[in-house]
């Protein structure tokens, strides 16, 4: 059960915050049930203050003291931490260990580590910090299905969760994780078609952001291929379809599927 854990944070930039936030926000967890941790003295103040959550200097401290163990920091950085976690036998207690971070095998993080700690990766997004987020895990070759439930837990509560098989991870990475900048470029750029005819920025914004809302509830509520919810709003001969096929002279699909391509393929290299 979640709410008998004490889980750390390793990393409280933009997605330790995001995961500490939505998991107070969802009330599964007390505050003094979760730590976090940086480098900077003055960044773990303002931490503590945002989020009433105690945030230390040392990695090994918090790593001691939790059940599960988050690491919320960069593919550079990660080797070294760990390294440290177990020169000071921080991982002795064998706590789960979530990498969130992006191109970073199981198999690779379990090399490093002497202790036989169950691990699991998980790739979530920043809309996890309202509830909307999509997260993705996967287990590692020590990490038993409770493990996997309890990964569930605490990602659930931030928006949707699934478990796929680790070969995917990348193609995630590029899809769910890097999507959301993906959609705040397109967000903008159908918001610059309204100013263009005229609508203010500021109504244009909001008319392009809910639009996309409904759009993205509507395949997720009715299940229905997103082909066929087109092919609704396409009246023969009318405005919808003489947007389409300027859109796709503009090869707006390959576009859009080499964006995801391009992200996955350098999510793959960042662990190299
Ligand atoms: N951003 C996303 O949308 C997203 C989505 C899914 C997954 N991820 C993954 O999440 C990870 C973190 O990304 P982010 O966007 O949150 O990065 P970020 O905002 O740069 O945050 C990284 C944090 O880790 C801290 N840090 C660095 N080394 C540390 C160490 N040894 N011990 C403790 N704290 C340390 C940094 O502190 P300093 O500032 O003092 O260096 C910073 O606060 C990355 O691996 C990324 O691949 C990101």
């Amino acid at each position: 059960m979640l709410k008998d854990k004490k889980i750390a944070i390793l990393g409280s930039g933009t997605m330790g915050r995001t995961i500490a936030g939505g998991l107070l926000k969802s009330a599964k967890l007390l505050p003094s049930h979760l730590r976090a941790t940086c480098r900077r003295k003055d960044a773990a103040e303002a931490f503590t203050r945002e989020l009433g959550v105690q945030c230390l200097l040392d990695n090994a401290q918090a790593t001691a003291w939790a059940d599960v163990v988050i690491f919320c920091i960069k593919p550079k950085d990660l080797a070294k931490a760990l390294e440290e976690l177990k020169a000071k036998g921080a991982l002795a207690h064998k706590p789960l260990l979530i990498s969130i971070v992006a191109g970073i095998s199981t198999p690779f993080i379990e090399a490093i580590l002497a202790s036989p700690c169950p691990v699991i990766r998980a790739m979530p997004n920043t809309p996890c910090s309202i509830g909307k987020g999509m997260t993705v895990i996967t287990k590692g070759s020590r990490a038993k299905v409770f493990h996997a439930e309890l990964a569930r837990e605490i990602f659930t509560p931030l928006g949707r969760c699934m478990e796929l098989e680790e070969k995917h991870m990348d193609a995630v990475t590029g899809l769910s994780a890097s999507g959301p900048a993906f959609m705040y470029v397109i967000i903008e750029a159908l918001a610059d078609g309204g100013v263009m005819r005229g609508l203010p920025r500021q109504v244009a914004i909001e008319l392009a952001a809910q639009m996309t809302l409904g759009a993205a509830e509507m395949v997720l509520a009715t299940g229905r291929h997103p082909a066929s919810l087109k092919d609704d709003v396409t009246t023969p001969a009318g405005c919808t379809i003489a947007g389409i096929l300027a859109l796709e002279d503009g090869r707006i699909r390959s576009v859009l599927a080499r964006g995801v391509e391009t992200a996955a393929k350098v999510a793959a290299e960042l662990g190299k």
